[in-house]
């Protein structure tokens, strides 16, 4: 087994800039970016942050509060900001915002924000450890203490879907195992 690098990490050390060009094969029918292009590299940022954080392979478990602000237009320059925003015991929660950038008129728009989860996972795919976060501003704390309640949120959730299964399938067998 590996033994790995718990050595506390600050927000800093995970931050991930992504920046890519939107082209005709990012579009919808609309003619504006398909959300799923965003998503996408959504996904690769906070992946990116998450591995420098954890120092190691991370998979994508949830992805939540994606909010679309405005459309992104083909020729819009997508600027991508992740870092970590709180570290459980082997899951890390990465904030990403989503610039859309004119490169013409050198104008940008806030266009997407999320949060993301992801497990760090050794060579059989089984969870880690990650190293704790040190965070340090006043804002880091508060992105932290959202995070906090967020992941509350997400296992509530989680908790309660399970319990309402185990209910369900002890009344009729079988009966909620193609959901
Ligand atoms: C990620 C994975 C290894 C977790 O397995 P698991 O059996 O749920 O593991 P655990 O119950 O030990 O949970 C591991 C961590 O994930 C967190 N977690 C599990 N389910 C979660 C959910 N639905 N939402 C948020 N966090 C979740 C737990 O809170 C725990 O975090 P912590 O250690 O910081 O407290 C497993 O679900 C998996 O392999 N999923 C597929 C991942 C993948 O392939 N993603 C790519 C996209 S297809």
């Amino acid at each position: 087994m590996t033994d790995w690098d718990l050595t506390p990490k600050r927000v800093a050390d995970s931050h991930v800039t992504l920046t890519q060009m939107m082209e005709v094969t990012d579009a919808n029918v609309g003619g504006t970016v398909h959300g799923g292009a965003i998503m996408r590299l959504v996904d690769t940022a906070a992946g990116l942050a998450a591995i420098r954080h954890a120092g190691g392979l991370c998979v994508t478990v949830a992805i939540d509060e994606m909010t679309f602000l405005e459309p992104v237009h083909i020729g819009d320059v997508l600027v991508l900001k992740a870092s970590v925003t709180d570290a459980g015991r082997t899951s890390v929660e990465v904030g990403v915002r989503v610039d859309a950038l004119d490169p013409i008129s050198g104008g940008s728009r806030h266009a997407n924000s999320a949060y993301l989860v992801f497990v760090a996972v050794d060579e059989h795919g089984v969870p880690r450890p990650v190293p704790p976060l040190i965070v340090e501003s006043e804002k880091e704390k508060r992105r932290q203490r959202e995070a906090s309640l967020r992941r509350q949120a997400r296992l509530a959730h989680k908790a309660a879907v399970k319990a309402a299964r185990e209910a369900e399938a002890a009344e009729a067998p079988g009966a909620a195992e193609d959901v």
